[in-house]
């Protein structure tokens, strides 16, 4: 985009007495200054640290070393209320708790917008997916679609949290406790904050919370996942999909039955996962703070809808979804729209992206094609409109928010003159 930008820019001012090459993407300054964005895992001397006290150790591996079981402690001790066991990576943890359920039922109700990694556990433990639609307000799961979904064949109920809209779906939780014998499990690899308690001395009905630590998450470490439960017989079962050998309790033993994963932790991770809960309280806080200031700044802008809840106090904020409404802004009602804004906003130095483009089962060789995203309108409507914004973790603050609202507002004042540059964007497809 910059490289036509400022000729076309001009040709386009003397025409229509219209300057837009003021935008970044037209020649003009960005509005946010190069290397003035922390991106996260917001890399530091602590981490070193951590990593420095592995070596140190002089074991690299094993699934009871010490600092393996101090972060499932600490950890736990954070939640206040679940047991904690660390397995490779969220999807490992996703995949271990559905294996203890999946006698239950063949099949599990999940979301159609959805991670690729998160529900393709369900295949691996010879389960069936039913999809259902989402909220266009907030991306949580339908919850009357997936109370109709739920029959005598479900196992599980996979709620997913996306991007830290936490999705609480009580009377579904309620159902299923009272009608179904499914599992509850919550993926909260982006939502970390619903370990938590979700009121005085209430956490979630739930059999397991799924956490990863993956460097784009909260806990900012590396490939790390955990699973979290009140469910004994789950904790024993992460030994039983995962190891072949055991040293939990001291002496090495081998598993006389195993499914042999080797889902085993990650020691180095777990150190920089274990160095972070001290802070992640006061990173929630910020990366709350941060949300509103922003979004209180640009809610104003046309066409330009939330895709959380601004007042949800337990929103984890792993980053910010939005999504556009073109025909507001009279603009095409296309995804080369919000890709167009997408590169406008990019180009003044705003950290978005857009996300997946297609409902979660596309993107399964297994899956793909066996359902119809006209099924899923909401998903695919969201899919179309949506981009998010990446970086508003500390070190990140109220000022670097601004900088990001100056772009928006900079953009939108320039939108109702680009129509035409969005419609050639699209016929360039
Ligand atoms: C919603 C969701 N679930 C599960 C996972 C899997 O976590 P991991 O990358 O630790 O395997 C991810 C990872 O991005 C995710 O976003």
């Amino acid at each position: 985009m910059q490289s036509v930008a400022s000729e076309r820019a001009w040709s386009r001012t003397r025409s229509n007495f219209i300057d837009y090459s003021s935008l970044a993407a037209f020649g003009g300054t960005p509005a946010v200054p190069s290397g003035r964005v922390v991106p996260w895992p917001a890399a530091n001397e602590t981490h070193l640290r951590s990593l420095a006290a592995v070596v140190k150790s002089g074991k690299y591996h094993r699934v009871n070393h010490p600092i393996v079981q101090e972060f499932e402690k600490k950890f736990s001790e954070w939640t206040g209320w679940w047991n904690v066991r660390a397995v490779a990576t969220g999807t490992a943890a996703i995949h271990v708790a559905l294996d203890q359920f999946k006698t239950r039922g063949r099949t599990v109700v999940a979301a159609a917008l959805n991670w690729p990694g998160a529900v393709g556990p369900i295949h691996f433990c010879g389960l069936e997916p039913t999809f259902v639609d989402v909220s266009l307000e907030d991306t949580v799961l339908d919850q009357e679609a997936a109370k109709a979904a739920l029959d005598s064949d479900a196992s599980a109920i996979l709620v997913t949290h996306l991007f830290g809209n936490p999705a609480f779906v009580p009377e579904l939780r309620s159902q299923v406790r009272h009608f179904s014998g499914a599992a509850i499990i919550d993926d909260a690899a982006q939502s970390i904050a619903l370990v938590r308690s979700i009121g005085p001395g209430l956490p979630l009905d739930s059999d397991a919370v799924i956490v990863s630590a993956n460097g784009a998450k909260h806990l900012g470490a590396g490939e790390l996942g955990l699973i979290c439960t009140r469910d004994q017989e789950l904790v024993e079962h992460v030994d039983r999909v995962s190891l072949t050998s055991s040293a939990r309790n001291g002496e090495r033993v081998f598993s006389p039955m195993t499914e042999g994963y080797n889902y085993r932790p990650n020691v180095f991770s777990a150190a920089v996962a274990l160095g972070r809960i001290g802070e992640l309280g006061d990173q929630l806080v910020c990366r709350r703070k941060n949300a509103a200031a922003l979004w209180n700044k640009i809610m104003h802008l046309d066409g330009l809808r939330p895709l959380f809840r601004p007042s949800e106090p337990s929103n984890s904020f792993l980053n910010l979804p939005f999504r556009i409404d073109p025909e507001q802004m009279g603009l095409p009602q296309r995804p080369e729209t919000r890709d167009f804004i997408v590169g406008l906003l990019k180009a003044e130095g705003v950290p978005v992206s857009v996300w997946l483009t297609k409902p979660v089962f596309e993107y399964l060789p297994h899956w793909r094609g066996r359902w119809s995203a006209a099924d899923f309108p909401n998903t695919q409507r969201i899919l179309d409109t949506m981009f998010h914004l990446t970086e508003i973790a500390p070190p990140n603050d109220e000022e670097t928010m601004a900088l990001y609202a100056d772009a928006f507002e900079k953009i939108w004042a320039m939108l109702p003159y680009l129509g035409d540059r969005v419609a050639d964007a699209s016929r360039a497809r």
